[in-house]
């Protein structure tokens, strides 16, 4: 399979044509009667979870784009981000026999629903728009069931990043870390300063993703894989993992007092405002910043978690299809095809902060962040660093995901030591191995 870097491809073909004519037909009933009209069929009916600023910001640059294409957007929010809450909100939908045309969907939540036999194969828009030859083999991992294409993927986010208030950096006079005792250092200065030294949610799935690029930088990307992807670690790594707790634990006294009240953006804006020095967080982070009109290099920093550079722990959001739902299969075409554009996944990733899914996407109008995202996502993806991440269930199936998140947020709350940690975990890798 060939994944260029520098790749620049053609945009297709037939179904552009079709989409151009009534693109320009809707323009013309807008002309004539003044406001446009849509027969039934060509309505995008949605479902997504983008509720903060800026991924309401991102969800408006994909609108934009659907009634370019001529037809009728609707969408249905629901908070959650990827969690059973929204997962809850769908599923009744579904079951209750009205599913959107298409939902947000990350990580191996695709598998399940396909496996359900609730959606639709994509393959021959993928064929026609070369999805094999753009998106980077471990996302088209999770957007394939049985080697058919059942999700589009629209980005490339990645979690192992620091978040740093720019105008508190310099006023600390802090440099960029490039190690564990680095950030423990910085870490303590802030404190020693009075500032929030990292902000955090109350959410299991923040716990984790601040975990797993602790995990990640401690043990390296094959420790990684073998331990978190294969679920199959040796002895060493049983070692290395109870010292990854121990340096989990010695992040908790730097943590917001308050942090058990907050959502991943009410934290966000406490690095936004300077009250917190920094945030690890996936590049959505880059996507709020971006809303509030902030700059990278004046306004906040984006690093690299200490010891992962190199290694792009990735969470793509996907759009995946109802089987069940009743629009034509040209109107979903055409909303597939728009998603999985060049144009579309540049401007909308310059909004949400992340890569895009392709690695074809120019990035010269991405901001500084957006850019080493690109850089690092093509990178990563040629030395096969380009991995799930645990928090966003793309390393694992639902249940093992939930498992580890306890495990991790019961460390994290203190509630249990790292010797018990780590025998939790062995015990939910034995069993994902065990038949
Ligand atoms: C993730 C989603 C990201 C971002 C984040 C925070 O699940 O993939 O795009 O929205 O949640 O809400």
């Amino acid at each position: 399979m060939f994944f260029a870097t520098g790749l620049q491809r053609s945009e297709p073909i037939a179904g552009d044509v079709l989409m151009s004519l009534k693109r320009f037909v809707a323009l013309a009933c807008v002309l004539w009667w003044g406001s446009p009209v849509w027969a039934s069929d060509e309505v995008v009916e949605v479902s997504h979870w983008w509720v903060s600023d800026g991924e309401r910001s991102s969800i408006d640059v994909i609108r934009r784009h659907v009634e370019r294409e001529g037809l009728r957007w609707q969408a249905e929010a629901a908070a959650g981000s990827g969690t059973s809450r929204y997962s809850d909100v769908l599923r009744q939908r579904v079951d209750a026999g009205r599913p959107p045309m298409a939902s947000q969907v990350i990580g191996y939540d695709i598998h399940e629903w396909a496996s359900q036999g609730k959606l639709v194969v994509l393959d021959d828009v993928a064929r026609e728009q070369e999805w094999d030859e753009v998106v980077p083999y471990d996302i088209q991992h999770l957007s394939k069931y049985q080697g058919h294409w059942v999700a589009a993927p629209i980005n490339a986010h990645s979690t192992n990043w620091l978040w740093i208030n720019g105008p508190q950096f310099a006023r600390l006079g802090l440099v960029p870390p490039d190690t564990w005792p680095d950030l423990l250092a910085i870490l303590e200065k802030a404190k020693t300063a009075g500032l929030i030294p990292l902000a955090i949610g109350r959410e299991q799935w923040e716990h984790t993703l601040l975990f797993e690029s602790v995990a990640v930088g401690a043990g390296g990307a094959e420790f990684y894989r073998r331990v978190f992807l294969d679920l199959n670690p040796n002895a060493r790594d049983i070692q290395v993992l109870e010292g990854i707790f121990r340096r989990f634990g010695q992040l908790r006294p730097y943590l917001d007092p308050g942090f058990t009240k907050r959502s991943w953006d009410q934290a966000t804006d406490l690095v936004r405002s300077g009250k917190a020095l920094m945030q690890v967080q996936g590049s959505w982070v880059n996507g709020e910043f971006h809303h509030h009109s902030m700059v990278p290099g004046r306004d906040y920093e984006c690093l690299r978690f200490p010891d992962t550079q190199g290694v792009f722990l990735f969470n793509s959001d996907q759009y995946m299809f109802f089987t069940e739902n009743t629009a034509s299969d040209e109107t979903r075409n055409a909303f597939v095809r728009t998603l999985m554009r060049i144009e579309l996944q540049r401007e909308l990733n310059i909004a949400t902060g992340a890569a895009p899914a392709r690695v074809d996407v120019p990035r010269e109008s991405f901001n500084r962040c957006g850019q080493q995202a690109i850089t690092d996502m093509r990178g990563a993806n040629m030395r096969r660093t380009l991995m799930g991440s645990i928090a966003m269930g793309n390393a694992n199936p639902g249940p093992v995901k939930r498992a580890i998140y306890q495990v991790v947020s019961d460390h994290l709350l203190g509630r249990i030591d790292d010797g018990e940690a780590v025998s939790r975990m062995r015990q939910i890798m034995d069993g994902a191995s065990s038949p």
